[in-house]
């Protein structure tokens, strides 16, 4: 409990634009960087200097966007670069796309934040490949982008300072207190047996996404990967829309501006204290270590080897198949 209350009301953060050195040079994606979180962490990578890449389905809003900041950053001129990126997670056949689009390009990859993400969408919705909608978008799409990004990742990394090159997945406090045991039922991932309680739906994905976190970092952190899940805390951003308004109105006293979740995810992309091997930690607002996570999830981070339930290995497995007919 202690540590769910102190994730409703973090301490102050301690790693913001003014602890984070020149990002000249480096170059960023960050996907859902249009709006909400994304977008918070996009203004302040590029305000130190980075080239920063928003990756969204919509080029008009991240077009919208990139003009909005660059109008309100025009006083202090920063060096970085803003660029559109266009994918919609929720459809796997648009990924290969834009990984290639990347990849002409840039020569280099820093920091893949994967922050996009769908939340409460109601029951029945799926992917275009029929995927459960938030399961589908929130780590289907992501894991594809991540795979189809590595070896750009792993030749970064080859000449760069150690654990700084990152992948850093994105989930949720949810996490902590709905969802199937061990954080993912396969059984409700079939077509026609999906939930139809978005929240467990939505904890599910974001399950996902720490399995995924773990996963790529058991895999590629001997090629200098380091790979990392954060949970950005409670932010009033449209991710909320889909909630009664009533539960909104409840939520008011709890909700924090998306640039507080932003240095959640600023810490797991840039700080010296995040390190390769970290995989299977959970960052929590805004920016250190959840002290005390659910333990039937850290059960299903480890492999049956390891005395764990092997459930995240087993997603990894579920994500490689699904995915496995998109390359480039
Ligand atoms: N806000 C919170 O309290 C909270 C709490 C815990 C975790 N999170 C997580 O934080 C992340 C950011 O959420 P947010 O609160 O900033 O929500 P948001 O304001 O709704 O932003 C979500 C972003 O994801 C993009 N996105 C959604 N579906 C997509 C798709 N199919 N393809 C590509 N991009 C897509 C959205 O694009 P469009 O603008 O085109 O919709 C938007 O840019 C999510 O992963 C969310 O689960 C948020």
């Amino acid at each position: 409990m202690g540590e769910t209350w102190s994730q409703l009301f973090p301490p102050s953060p301690h790693f913001t634009e003014k602890e984070i050195p020149s990002l000249v040079g480096k170059v960023f994606i960050v996907t859902g960087g249009n709006a909400g979180v994304g977008l918070e962490l996009v203004k302040i990578l590029y305000s130190r200097g980075g080239t920063v890449y928003m990756a969204g389905r919509s080029a008009t809003k991240i077009a919208t966007e990139i003009e909005a900041i660059k109008a309100a950053a025009e006083t202090e001129t920063p060096e970085g670069q803003l660029k559109s990126l266009i994918v919609d997670l929720s459809d796997l056949s648009t990924i290969p796309g834009c990984v290639s689009t990347f990849l002409a390009q840039e020569s280099r990859l820093d920091v893949l934040f994967n922050n996009a993400g769908l939340s409460r969408q109601p029951s029945g919705s799926v992917t275009t490949q029929g995927h459960e909608m938030h399961m589908g978008t929130n780590c289907l799409g992501p894991y594809l982008l991540t795979k189809l990004l590595l070896p750009i990742l792993i030749q970064t990394a080859k000449s760069s300072p150690k654990n700084s090159i990152r992948i850093v997945f994105t989930s949720s406090g949810i996490i902590d207190i709905l969802g199937p045991p061990g954080g993912i039922s396969f059984a409700e991932l079939e077509p026609g047996k999906h939930s139809d309680d978005m929240n467990r739906n939505y904890s599910a994905s974001k399950a996902g996404n720490w399995f995924l976190a773990s996963e790529f970092d058991k895999r590629f952190s001997k090629d200098g990967i380091v790979s990392v899940v954060q949970s950005p805390g409670t932010l009033k951003t449209k991710g909320w829309d889909g909630t009664p308004w009533v539960v909104r109105l409840l939520m008011t006293p709890l909700f924090y501006p998306p640039k507080m979740g932003a240095y959640t995810g600023l810490w797991a992309g840039l700080s010296p204290d995040v390190k390769s091997g970290d995989g299977q930690k959970f960052i929590i607002p805004w920016g250190r270590w959840h002290k005390t996570p659910k333990e039937e999830i850290v059960e299903s981070l480890k492999t049956k080897e390891e005395g764990g339930t092997g459930l995240a290995a087993d997603f990894w497995d579920y994500c490689e198949l699904h995915t496995k007919e998109f390359g480039l």
